[in-house]
């Protein structure tokens, strides 16, 4: 067995799905009559589907029964699910490929530790799917990031110590999680905002074999 495990993130990790996110969160709160632009947006990475309609009816100052609630919650994945349709390999974020392709050679655990529940299309769509030994995403959580429980299943799945698992994350609250689960967390995206990740990355890019192979076999050391 492996000592190391790898986690990954879906959104904003291995594709840029937060556009298709914004775009049908945009139209139901168009359709409510009110704005929802793409700085409120980052608000929503990470959260989860339920978690980010109460943040927007906040921000419309919408109340909502519990019917109309589940009733848009339908409708936005709907029309969420009509831009996924359209996904191809061609969306996958730079060198991401590359790096699963690293870690597959080096037989190394793979899982995906996401908060959607759209995540097994999404890899099927961008023909990823085959690289992961588990999927754990939003229909296996009771708890949403940042509570560690996502990456805590994820870790007990690849059969790794937590403290031997490493997290790829684009979200505050993911590298929170990551954190609380005491794995070694690496932020991918704009280093200010993910500044309490042990690792800072713009993208896969710049994350280089000497770098993976350092992460292999290392562990969480006392924060
Ligand atoms: C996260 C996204 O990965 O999944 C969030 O960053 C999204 O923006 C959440 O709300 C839930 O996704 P889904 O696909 O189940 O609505
Ligand atoms: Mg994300």
């Amino acid at each position: 067995m492996s000592k190391n495990g790898f986690i990954f993130d879906l959104d904003g990790v291995i594709v840029d799905t937060a556009k298709y996110h914004y775009l049908a969160w945009k139209n139901l709160a168009n359709e409510l009559g009110f704005e929802f632009t793409e700085q409120q947006n980052e608000l929503f990475k990470g959260v989860s589907r339920k978690r980010c309609l109460e943040i927007l009816l906040d921000i419309g100052e919408i109340e909502a029964s519990q019917e109309q609630f589940d009733a848009w919650m339908i409708e936005k994945n709907e029309d969420y699910l009509k831009y996924i349709e359209k996904m191809d390999a061609s969306e996958i974020l730079p060198d991401v490929s590359r790096v699963l392709e690293f870690l597959k050679k080096r037989q190394i655990p793979i899982s995906l530790g996401s908060a959607s529940k759209n995540a097994r299309p999404i890899l099927e769509k961008v023909e990823l799917l085959h690289y992961f030994d588990f999927i754990v995403d939003g229909n296996n959580v009771t708890k949403a990031k940042p509570d560690p429980e996502v990456f805590l299943i994820a870790a007990e799945k690849l059969g790794v110590h937590s403290k031997n698992c490493v997290v790829f994350e684009d979200a505050v609250a993911g590298i929170q999680a990551a954190n609380a689960a005491k794995m070694i967390s690496i932020g991918i995206g704009d280093s200010a905002i993910l500044s309490e990740a042990d690792y800072n990355f713009n993208d896969f890019t710049e994350i280089d074999v000497d770098f993976l192979e350092g992460l292999i076999n290392s562990n969480k050391m006392k924060r």
